[in-house]
């Protein structure tokens, strides 16, 4: 027999998300240097954790979670140097997690002093398996330590004004707890913080270990929406992880559902098979004509600062940003693509219609010269643009399927990639050296 992993059915007789569509970009949230950086096997020092921080910046975010600092004297001193050395723009907040257990909320607090803008973070586990078997508490002792948590933060919010604080929880493995005691809890915990719509609380809801199909979570998601008290109060928030391979997925069907805000990484790192990549999800609205509002115009030094602070290298096909996805091998997709470019420049600017490119290139600050490459698998198309468009030289149809061959021949002998400066060699060769 297989074993099986049960997952909570949702009751939604008129299932319907709100949308079909994304219309308008979440608030974005990085957890890079938090869940991304507690699946390191060499996690992040201060140097390179402040390169991500100031990458991030950069990019755009504007909620930052930078790290766990009651778990670690690491994130505590980085959160400090942060505060300290003035390093975070007056538009920008960090945010920082903690368990619910009072003395280390107190010393979240105490990393945070002086903070301009800071969120804290604090979860618990709500999932049955969690509350039985990790830490044998029932239903009521769950609740109540969210609860106490809660009141804690606030007084010590309140006693801070300096900081304009925002509070968020997680119930943490949303997606495996029952949804009426999700929404039970967090109720409990509104009433202990008080929120408002003016003032509301950020509530994020995990799939911290990702067990069901995308359409399950956004249906959890609509569900918890619906059936919430005062949801004008809330920010909802997705944390999709990628157990399933199904990370972005996910969250595209939760924001059609009804949420406000996801918090990712870039590229995908974090625990296990990581957290949602939010430059795929980004680039993925940037196709369909929304704008993420994050800035992915020039994504290499972005990808390679990242393999840096991360020392993980990114996929070479990573969607959109991997090093061969602008890359045609074969030929019949060179012969596509070479025909697609040509009958852009017929249709002007603004359109983007070549066959087997998702994207243009260089909106994500990548050239076309490497779109076409030329090895054994490669048809005459990409030899002869590779010459035209390199070498000047312009092949009549016939002699075009003549020299393909020859480059064939090469690109078999040597069974490797061959360059536009092998391409033209061959041509001098085969032509011009024996006349
Ligand atoms: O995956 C998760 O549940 C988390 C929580 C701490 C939000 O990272
Ligand atoms: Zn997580």
């Amino acid at each position: 027999a297989t074993k099986y992993r049960p997952f909570v059915a949702v009751d939604l007789p008129d299932r319907q998300w709100p949308s079909q569509r994304i219309e308008t970009p979440p608030l974005w949230c990085s957890v890079d240097l938090r869940d991304g950086n507690q699946a390191l096997i060499d996690p992040m020092d201060q140097e390179r954790k402040q390169r991500f921080f100031d990458l991030l910046v950069k990019v755009g975010f504007k909620q930052i979670e930078v790290g766990f600092p009651s778990a670690s004297q690491t994130d505590f001193d980085f959160v400090r140097a942060l505060i300290e050395n003035d390093r975070v723009p007056d538009d920008v907040t960090i945010q920082v997690l903690t368990q619910a257990r009072p003395h280390l909320i107190d010393r979240t607090f105490e990393a945070l002093e002086g903070a301009k803008n800071a969120i804290v973070h604090v979860y618990n586990a709500t999932d049955p398996v969690f509350r039985r078997v990790v830490f044998n508490v029932d239903k009521a002792e769950c609740t109540r330590i969210a609860v106490d948590a809660t009141t804690q933060i606030r007084s010590r919010m309140d006693a801070a004004p300096e900081t304009h604080w925002t509070f968020q929880y997680s119930p943490e493995l949303f997606t495996t707890t029952e949804l009426d005691f999700a929404v039970e809890i967090v109720e409990a915990v509104m009433d202990a913080y008080e929120p408002t719509p003016e003032h509301p609380m950020i509530v994020n809801l995990p799939a911290t270990v990702e067990v069901a199909p995308p359409n399950n979570y956004a249906d959890q998601v609509e569900w918890f929406c619906r059936n919430v008290k005062d949801r004008d109060c809330l920010i909802v928030s997705v944390h999709p992880h990628n157990d399933r391979g199904t990370g972005v997925a996910a969250a595209e069907l939760t924001l059609m559902a009804g949420a406000d805000r996801v918090e990712g990484t870039l590229f995908g790192n974090g625990e296990r098979t990581g957290n949602v990549d939010i430059v795929t999800l980004a680039m993925n609205l940037y196709t369909q004509g929304v704008h993420p509002r994050l800035d992915f115009s020039n994504i290499t030094p972005i990808m390679r600062e990242v393999e840096y602070c991360n020392q993980l290298p990114v996929h070479p096909r990573h969607p959109y940003v991997g090093d061969l996805v602008f890359t045609a091998f074969s030929g019949s997709h060179q012969d596509a693509i070479k025909k697609g470019m040509a009958a852009r420049r017929e249709a002007g600017e603004g359109v983007w219609e070549v066959p087997y490119l998702p994207i243009d290139p260089l909106d994500v600050g990548r050239s076309y010269e490497a779109v076409i490459r030329v090895n054994s698998q490669s048809g005459k198309g990409g030899v002869s643009y590779l010459l035209e468009q390199e070498h000047g030289i312009e092949l009549p149809r016939r002699l075009s399927i003549e020299f393909s061959q020859v480059v064939q021949e090469v690109a078999d002998r040597l069974g490797k990639e061959i360059t536009s400066q092998m391409i033209y060699q061959a041509f001098v060769d085969e032509y011009l050296a024996k006349t």
